[in-house]
């Protein structure tokens, strides 16, 4: 059984029978907003984990938590169900106790946690190990929604502690009620033992941090360096000065405190330093009811209040703090009006839209950010949470489309990495990580410069874009720069220097993931030149043009008609070599910046749909993973856009629904979910630098979209659609579409698209095809 309909039936029932929940109501009602109400961030939780410690046996899993923040917000509140790392996030649909509420900056499933901080409510004896915080609650209380959460636990010593929370972008608000319970207490972890690894749980590490406490001004301060992914930085920028800041505040007077380090209290102690180390506060036997704000900084502790009293005044009620996120997430989710959506689909596409407006985060605090490249802090704008390998394919584009505010600064924020720390990021989360291949950043600035996005230094991108393209790593041909390698520097083009500059291919008995590459570099080739054609440089975008063209060609076997990869000597590598995260099956198709070229390749349109069915009804597209996510478009590219429409629609059925397990990949943020957005659109990204959208099949009856960069609207019109998923004709603001594409400009010009829909396959867009 799907969690949607109970955990929604249950939310609303919550809210019309409970007493905690009417008095919550405003928080999470006001403003209205239908399209935040339909968002369930249970959905693509994963649930439950695996003995392997894992979030499923293959880790593909959504990996999203039921976090509440804003858009883009620097800090993101969850219910901890457990010890996160890794592979592993804070909370598992599945598991019933909860050990406190975490301020977590773990982007991705597989970043790990970095500098978050733990409120973990409690009665009586203080309890200062995870499992003794641990506390049951009740599913039937759990209330999840984007801008508030709140579940009923079984205190300890009897009694039930109410949890609610709510939080701005950098500031966690929450709110506890006792009932019942002995002494009402609030525990602040600053420190844990961090696990290292996913294999191997029994690595782990003691990061050292501080508590300090103030009961006149009633907080509780304190630092924690931990960082789960820094093992696989860049040697030659190891942010050594970096730690998460927190500074947490309460409402009411403190009876009694002290400090909590491995397992032992210390009463009466107003300060502590080292590892596994918390700080506790108690209230009067007769409080009921405890309000706790937590600033949270990466410069200091200064900062951390300072954010606190920039976000969040004293006096302002949970409910003022919910109403406020709420209206954060409506501005944006109000804009995409659906009419011929069931329920279950309106949950699962405002579901997503959520998904994709949390990452990149933001990581400067009112004007001032720390860079853990040169460990230092800087004036202006920065994010973290790039995880460009993914989103560069769609979510960037949904990110310039729905919230163009945010593209300047962080396409800046990426300019201050290159100029801080050597290169532009490839995986950053706070620095460097390596994950992942290609310099994909290369894209997403060419994207924005091509899409008219002002606002951020374009020779600075162009010097940058530049040395991604030119300028090798460091020992790039005696280091085998893998995946996830250890204690190597920046990985960017890994293999650039002598094969691929030379003779086209990343080669196979020197680079990891040689093929993938090869591939991945030659796009990122193409984005430079459109760069370079936007700046005026013409003799460097021909030439990167020219090696864009090139190169993926250099790895395809004209006898076996795969991609393969290539030896330093030319010699063919073997059909399973060199490819990530995908395999010769989904990267043949990987030329996304030449589909011309690729069809050529591949004896033209009617061998290369032949080809695309042979992939897709031999059960090679893996949804889950993004080298397939492009592939249903390429019919259409190919004279077969009855193929493409149909694939597409079967992709989103069995791929996407509203439960828990409701993404079959990880959400990768919000790549994933910026498939499912366009897609239910009617048109897709293919080539993320070329201006053009590829047209699929629309989902819903009509959508009405306002874009935030001119107030335009667009309507989208296309009756019948939820039953036909088949396109007869399409007609831009009157004039008949004869090929399937559309600009982006025609996109944002806004309008009406009519989409005449047929359940049969038509002959629109199908040239090739036989009918
Ligand atoms: C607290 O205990 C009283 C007396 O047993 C009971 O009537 C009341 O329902 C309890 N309150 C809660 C919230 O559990
Ligand atoms: C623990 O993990 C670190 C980081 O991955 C690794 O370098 C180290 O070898 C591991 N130690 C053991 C004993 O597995
Ligand atoms: C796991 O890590 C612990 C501590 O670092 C080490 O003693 C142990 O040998 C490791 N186990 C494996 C299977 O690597
Ligand atoms: C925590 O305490 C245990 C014994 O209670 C001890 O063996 C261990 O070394 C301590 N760990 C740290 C990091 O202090
Ligand atoms: C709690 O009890 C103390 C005395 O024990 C009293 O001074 C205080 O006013 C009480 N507070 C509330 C909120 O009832
Ligand atoms: C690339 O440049 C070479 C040398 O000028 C030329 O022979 C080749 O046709 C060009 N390839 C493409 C795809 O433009
Ligand atoms: C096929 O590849 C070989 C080398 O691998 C090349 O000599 C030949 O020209 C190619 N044929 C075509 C039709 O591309
Ligand atoms: C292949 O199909 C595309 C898309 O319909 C079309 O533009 C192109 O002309 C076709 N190529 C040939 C050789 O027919
Ligand atoms: C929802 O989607 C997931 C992932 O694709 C799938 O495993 C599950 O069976 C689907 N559930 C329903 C009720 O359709």
């Amino acid at each position: 059984m799907s969690l949607r309909s109970p955990s929604r039936l249950l939310l609303l029932c919550s809210l019309l029978t409970s007493s905690l929940a009417k008095s919550a109501e405003p928080a999470f009602r006001d403003p209205p907003s239908e399209a935040v109400d339909y968002v369930n961030p249970l959905i693509g939780n994963g649930g439950s984990v695996t003995d392997k410690g894992n979030d499923t046996p293959n880790g593909k899993s959504g990996g999203m938590i039921p976090s509440t923040a804003p858009p883009f917000a620097m800090t993101r509140w969850v219910a901890q169900t457990r010890q996160n790392y890794v592979s592993l996030t804070p909370y598992y649909w599945s598991e019933t106790t909860i050990h406190g509420f975490q301020g977590t900056h773990q982007p991705a499933i597989w970043m790990g946690e970095s500098g978050q901080v733990v409120v973990s409510p409690g009665a009586g004896q203080v309890q200062p190990t995870f499992e003794g915080r641990g506390m049951k609650f009740s599913k039937d209380s759990e209330i999840a929604t984007a801008s508030y959460y709140s579940a009923e636990m079984e205190a300890k010593d009897g009694g039930t502690i109410v949890a609610e929370q709510s939080a701005t972008p950098r500031v966690g608000h929450l709110r506890f009620s006792y009932a019942n319970t002995s002494t009402p207490y609030v525990l602040i972890e600053a420190t844990r033992a961090s696990i290292l690894g996913a294999h191997n749980t029994s690595n782990v590490t003691f990061p050292e941090g501080t508590v300090f406490i103030d009961p006149t001004r009633r907080e509780i301060t304190g630092s924690n360096p931990e960082r789960q992914d820094i093992i696989i930085a860049p040697i030659s920028t190891p942010a050594k000065q970096w730690s998460g800041y927190f500074c947490a505040r309460f409402n009411r007077d403190i009876s009694s405190f002290g400090i909590a380090q491995n397992g032992t209290l210390y009463p009466g102690q107003a300060t502590g330093n080292g590892p596994m180390l918390s700080g506790y506060v108690t209230f009067g036997d007769n409080v009921t009811e405890v309000d706790v704000r937590v600033g949270v900084s990466f410069i200091s502790i200064e900062q951390a209040r300072m954010n606190l009293d920039m976000e969040i005044q004293d006096g302002d009620r949970l409910e003022d703090t919910a109403r406020k996120t709420r209206a954060a997430w409506a501005e944006k989710l109000d804009r995409i009006k659906i009419v011929g959506a069931t329920e279950a689909d309106k949950e699962t596409f405002y579901t997503a839209f959520y998904h994709t407006l949390q990452y990149p985060s933001e990581q400067s605090e009112y004007g001032r950010y720390y860079s853990g490249y040169d460990d230092a802090i800087h004036e202006g704008t920065s994010y973290t949470g790039y995880s460009n390998w993914d989103t560069y394919r769609a979510e960037w584009a949904w990110l310039i489309m729905f919230a163009p505010e945010r593209i300047p600064g962080m396409v800046q924020s990426m300019l201050q990495d290159y100029k801080e720390g050597g290169w532009l990021p490839m995986w950053k989360n706070i620095i460097e990580t390596n994950i992942m291949v290609g310099t994909h950043a290369d894209s997403l600035v060419a994207e924005a410069a091509l899409k008219g996005i002002t606002g951020f230094d374009r020779e600075t991108a162009w010097e940058a874009v530049l040395k991604d393209a030119t300028v090798p790593p460091v020992n790039d041909n005696t280091v085998i720069y893998g995946d996830r390698q250890q204690g190597v520097d920046y990985e960017v083009r890994a293999g650039l220097s002598s094969t691929y500059a030379q003779n086209g291919w990343v080669a196979d008995d020197v680079h990891s993931e040689s093929a993938s590459r090869t591939l991945d570099y030659s796009y990122d080739d193409y984005a430079v030149s459109v760069l370079a054609s936007l700046l005026g440089k013409t003799s460097e975008a021909e030439f990167f043009r020219n090696r864009s063209l090139t190169n993926p060609f250099t790895i395809f076997n004209n006898v076996t008609g795969f991609m393969e990869a290539r030896k330093a000597n030319g010699a063919w590598a073997g059909p399973t070599r060199g490819f990530t995260e995908g395999d010769k099956w989904a990267y043949t198709f990987d030329v996304v910046h030449d589909v011309p070229g690729l069809i050529e390749h591949k004896g033209g349109n009617a061998s290369f749909v032949a080809f695309l069915d042979q992939h897709f009804d031999g059960g090679h597209n893996d949804h889950t993973n993004e080298p397939s996510h492009h592939i249903p478009y390429l019919y259409s590219l190919a004279g077969a856009a009855t193929k493409s429409q149909s694939r597409i629609r079967e992709i989103a059925a069995t791929n996407y629904n509203n439960s828990v397990n409701g993404l079959s990949g990880n959400e990768d943020c919000g790549q994933t979910s910026a498939w499912y957005l366009f897609s239910a659109l009617g048109f897709y990204p293919v080539n993320p630098v070329s201006g053009e959208y590829v047209v699929g099949s629309p989902f819903f009856d009509n959508v009405r979209i306002a874009f935030p960069s001119n107030e335009r609207t667009l309507d989208i019109m296309s009756f019948g659609a939820p039953s036909r998923p088949y396109v007869r004709s399409l007609h831009a603001n009157g004039r008949r579409i004869e090929e399937p594409v559309l600009t982006h400009d025609q996109i944002l010009n806004g309008g009406l698209f009519m989409f005449d829909m047929s359940s049969e396959a038509q002959a629109w867009g199908s040239g090739t095809l036989t009918i």
